[in-house]
């Protein structure tokens, strides 16, 4: 049995988000500035709350895939509006800040990119309303871009991922949850926001239908892989590379797929144990290890990173409608990255 969740997700290819930081490097400078200026309010909790979270960083994931959209977009001959990519793409980043502040109080999480989680600080109600405010300012910087269709993606996106948290919330402790509705919550919940944010980028761009749909699918793609990774690192990856803690997912009885895969390839002993853990909520301070040693053990959390990176092959594939160039490959190192990543 494997026991070091390292060596599990060794062999895959890695991928680095270097080259893509690198070629947006301005445009990401002025999406920054965006948001600093827009978490402002007379409201002093909230920009106190707000830069709590904003200052410890994340990723930017998100913004990046709007900008790299309709860079790569104008690369082929369209003409970009900066100006309204960079506030729809602040407005994605102030979209994702939302959902984590909410997501953080809805799963109890008490650590958020290496920080103690706004809601241990401030309060559950204060971190769902400061939330709200900035779900609303996304809604403001959509409107001055006068783009009725960004605005249309972006509210979308914005409906599903409540949808998607609410059925994941009802289906929490379900352990014959099918491999069906698990894909059908993640795509909710988080491959919908990369889809969108890669398609308002494309819209910004004004680039025709097959063009803004393959970056509409390459965010899709990206964005189940992505999420498929992050239910595995829950099990193979550790709290200080995750900014997160790990063990959060069982803890909370999550119906995610390493533990959903765990279950399906188990004998009755083990069983009785998810059962007992999962089921009926009775978890004892050792049971994460045992779960974690169980969905390594098995092959689940391996299954989980296969299947990851198929959607990543995917999301890559969506992407030769265009010409080879910079930002065709650093989306493509975005797709590596997803399936690599620890952090
Ligand atoms: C966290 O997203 C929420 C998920 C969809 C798993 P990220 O891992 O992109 O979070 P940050 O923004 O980098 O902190
Ligand atoms: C990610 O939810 C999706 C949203 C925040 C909407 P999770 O609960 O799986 O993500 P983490 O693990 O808290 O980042
Ligand atoms: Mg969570
Ligand atoms: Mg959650």
């Amino acid at each position: 049995m494997v026991l070091d969740a390292a060596a599990a997700t060794l062999p895959r290819k890695s991928g680095s988000v270097d080259r893509l930081v690198r070629l947006a490097e301005t445009d990401m400078a002025g999406v920054n500035r965006l948001i600093t200026e827009r978490m402002q309010s007379d409201v002093p909790i909230i920009p106190a709350l707000a830069e709590h979270l904003i200052a410890a960083g994340g990723k930017r994931l998100r913004p990046l895939l709007t900008v790299a959209a309709a860079r790569l977009a104008a690369s082929d001959g369209a003409g970009s509006d900066n100006d309204h990519c960079l506030k729809l793409a602040a407005a994605v980043e102030f979209i994702h800040t939302a959902t984590l502040l909410h997501d953080d109080v809805v799963d109890g999480s008490a650590l958020r990119r290496g920080k103690v989680a706004a809601h241990l600080i401030w309060g559950g109600a204060q971190s769902v309303l400061v939330g709200d405010f900035l779900f609303a300012r996304a809604f403001e910087l959509m409107v001055e871009t006068n783009s009725m269709k960004a605005l249309e993606i972006l509210a979308r996106a914005s409906r599903v991922i409540a949808e998607g948290e609410v059925m994941q919330l009802m289906r929490s402790h379900d352990l014959n949850l099918s491999q069906a509705l698990y894909l059908e919550i993640i795509q909710a919940k988080t491959a919908e926001l990369f889809a969108a944010a890669s398609e308002a980028g494309a819209v910004s761009a004004g680039v025709d239908a097959a063009k803004t749909d393959a970056l509409k699918a390459y965010g899709l793609q990206l964005g189940l892989a992505f999420q498929l990774v992050d239910d595995a690192l829950d099990y193979g990856g550790a709290t200080e590379t995750l900014g997160k803690n790990a063990g959060d997912d069982f803890r909370e009885g999550k119906a995610t797929l390493p533990l959903l895969l765990a279950i399906a390839r188990s004998g009755p002993r083990e069983a009785e144990f998810w059962e007992r853990a999962v089921g009926r909520r009775e978890q004892t301070e050792a049971d994460f290890r045992r779960a974690r040693e169980l969905i390594i053990g098995t092959g689940a959390l391996d299954a989980t990173l296969d299947l990851a990176t198929d959607y990543a092959d995917k999301a890559k594939a969506a992407l030769a409608i265009f010409p080879a160039n910079d930002w065709r490959g650093a989306l493509e190192d975005l797709a590596d990255f997803a399936v690599s990543r620890r952090a």
